[in-house]
């Protein structure tokens, strides 16, 4: 089955071509414009903006994506699209052109829940990989643990209440004066600092849950640097990164590791734009050998938001028999299910 499907939910326009069975998933065309330096002059991504780019590039891409998977529009069994979570109008856009992409051709359209396409990212590297495990799917807007019980079924079972880790990283290191997104610019950083050099405060809850909170960290290093500069002290960027992405590890490690210990699974699935620091890989990596859990982690191509990972997870959802009709709206929330895990 080939499957065109489309993501722009954020700051990525996204169109991708695949060929998928129940054997393996295999990506012809992935194609990915990025939004980053028109946001950068702002520091973060601007909606309006974001939305008026995805109209302008998701046509080209389309037709882009289709050319380089050597394939025509008749030849596309299915059209697949993100219509949750996500910015409100970045999701209308590509909504409203798979929708009429989709009528116009008499074409089957099924929409995705943008955080299980993160997690079928795992699905298009790794054949093997089969539900139930734990996933952690990490990004700009998201935190979550979630137990997958089948390629359809999934229950949030940890998230954080209040920044996504991916803001806190951005944020951070927008206050360092590292270039948006500062994620990857605090990766770098956090590989040449001294993490012991300072100890903040937690990302893991206190409690029986398996829930986070990284305001309160992001916040107090936001507080530690202007205090800093208010006395004139020279603090080293690199010590920070380090120390506070050592802190996100050890949270992250905290409760996923009561995640695995409650749910009894033995596999873990990394997912979303975070899954790609190299210090949360490896903390994953040391856990996961200890406790003898299977980990799964996207190759850095894929931890991002793109098309090809909808394309995955629309596979397994079009089993379900469910398609969209003319009506298919886009919501920027979507209430999930939820279980609380009590020890
Ligand atoms: O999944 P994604 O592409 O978009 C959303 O759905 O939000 O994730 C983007 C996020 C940004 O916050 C970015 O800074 C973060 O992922 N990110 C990283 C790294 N690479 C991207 N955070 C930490 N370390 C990285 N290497
Ligand atoms: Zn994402």
């Amino acid at each position: 089955m080939y499957i065109l499907a489309f993501e722009s939910s954020c700051d990525e326009t996204s169109a991708a071509v695949v060929s998928a069975n129940d054997k393996s998933i295999t990506v012809l065309s992935n194609i990915i414009a990025s939004q980053i330096s028109v946001h950068a002059l702002y520091g973060g991504v601007v909606p309006e903006i974001a939305s008026r780019a995805h109209v302008e590039a998701i046509s080209n891409i389309t037709y882009e994506a289709l050319e380089k998977a050597e394939l025509e529009l008749k030849d596309i069994d299915l059209i697949a699209v993100t219509n949750s979570p996500g910015l409100i109008g970045a999701l209308l856009v590509g909504v409203n052109f798979a929708k009429a992409l989709a009528f116009a051709n008499n074409i089957p359209l099924v929409a995705v829940d943008h955080i299980k396409g993160h997690i079928a990212a795992n699905y298009i590297e790794y054949p093997d990989l089969k539900p139930p495990f734990v996933a952690f799917v990490a990004s700009g807007g998201h935190t979550s643990i979630i137990k997958v019980n089948s390629y359809t079924d999934t229950e949030t079972i940890g998230r954080t209440r209040d920044d996504a880790i991916g803001e806190a990283f951005d944020k951070v290191g927008r206050i360092m004066g590292l270039p948006y997104p500062g994620g990857k610019e605090m990766d770098r950083f956090a590989s040449i600092g001294d993490k012991s050099f300072a100890k903040f405060p937690s990302g893991a809850i206190n409690d029986d849950t398996l829930d986070f909170s990284f305001s309160g960290l992001k916040t107090h290093i936001v507080n530690y640097l202007h205090n800093a500069s208010q006395k004139g002290e020279d603090i080293s960027k690199e010590n920070v990164a380090a120390a506070f992405t050592k802190t996100v590890c050890d949270s992250v490690v905290a409760k996923l590791s009561q995640a695995l210990d409650r749910t009894g699974l033995k596999t873990l699935v990394m997912a979303g734009g975070v899954s790609a620091n190299s210090h949360l890989r490896a903390a994953l990596c040391d856990m996961c050998e200890k406790k003898r859990v299977k980990l799964y982690m996207p190759s850095l191509a894929l931890c991002g938001d793109n098309g090809a990972m909808i394309a995955a997870q629309a596979y397994h959802d079009s089993k379900l028999g469910e398609f969209s009709g003319t009506d298919l709206n886009a919501y920027a929330t979507k209430v999930t299910k939820r279980n609380t895990f009590h020890s």
